[in-house]
């Protein structure tokens, strides 16, 4: 297995004339945390929308785990394990901490084809939202409805959901 969780060669995106990621090589270790900086359209953005399939790069391939998963869409890359979070938060302000939690794992199972059971009855789905909400030390709220979360709450809440909407937090 490579060393890197996260690993991109030459990746380069281009607008028209504006080459916007210019010939990108990044390595990231398992269990590492890195930034990126750079001046207002400096192309950070763009290199995250490459990174989690929300634009296909001009040239250039992406890896994770090893595997080449250049030009997968958003959602394969979502269930292959890259969660993603926006600057305007993204949650579901008239339902609770838990049910957010609980939404996203839910999006995790095999079919969302079931119209019968109730959704609170999947052991599975709510543990893993269980596991993610003290992950981020936010059982304490797990009642309480989003809308009345301060903003840095609802911003742990929504990188919540993105972590458990990534691979490997509900059994498949
Ligand atoms: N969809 C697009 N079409 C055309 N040009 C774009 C598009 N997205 C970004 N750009 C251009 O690419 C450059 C990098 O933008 P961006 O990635 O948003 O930078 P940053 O996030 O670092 O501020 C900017 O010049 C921007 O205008
Ligand atoms: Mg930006």
């Amino acid at each position: 297995m490579t060393d890197y969780a996260l690993e991109t060669r030459g990746l380069t995106r281009r607008f028209g004339g504006l080459t916007a990621v210019d010939d990108v090589a990044i390595q990231c270790r398992r269990g590492s945390v890195h930034a990126v900086i750079g001046p207002n359209g400096a192309g950070k953005s763009t290199l995250v929308n490459l990174l989690a399939g929300a634009l296909p790069p001009t040239s250039g391939r992406v890896y994770l785990d090893g595997d080449d998963v250049t030009g997968l869409r958003a959602d394969r890359l979502s269930r292959l394990g890259i969660g993603r979070t926006f600057q305007k938060t993204n949650v579901f302000l008239p339902f609770t901490v838990f049910e957010n939690c609980r939404l996203a794992a839910q999006s995790r199972l095999s079919t969302s084809m079931r119209f019968v059971k109730p959704a609170a009855r999947y052991a599975e789905v709510n543990a893993a939202a269980e596991r993610a909400l003290a992950a981020v030390g936010l059982e304490s709220r797990a009642g309480n409805a989003v809308a009345k979360l301060s903003h840095g709450e609802q911003r742990q809440v929504d990188r919540d959901g993105a972590s458990q909407r990534s691979a490997g937090s509900v059994a498949r």
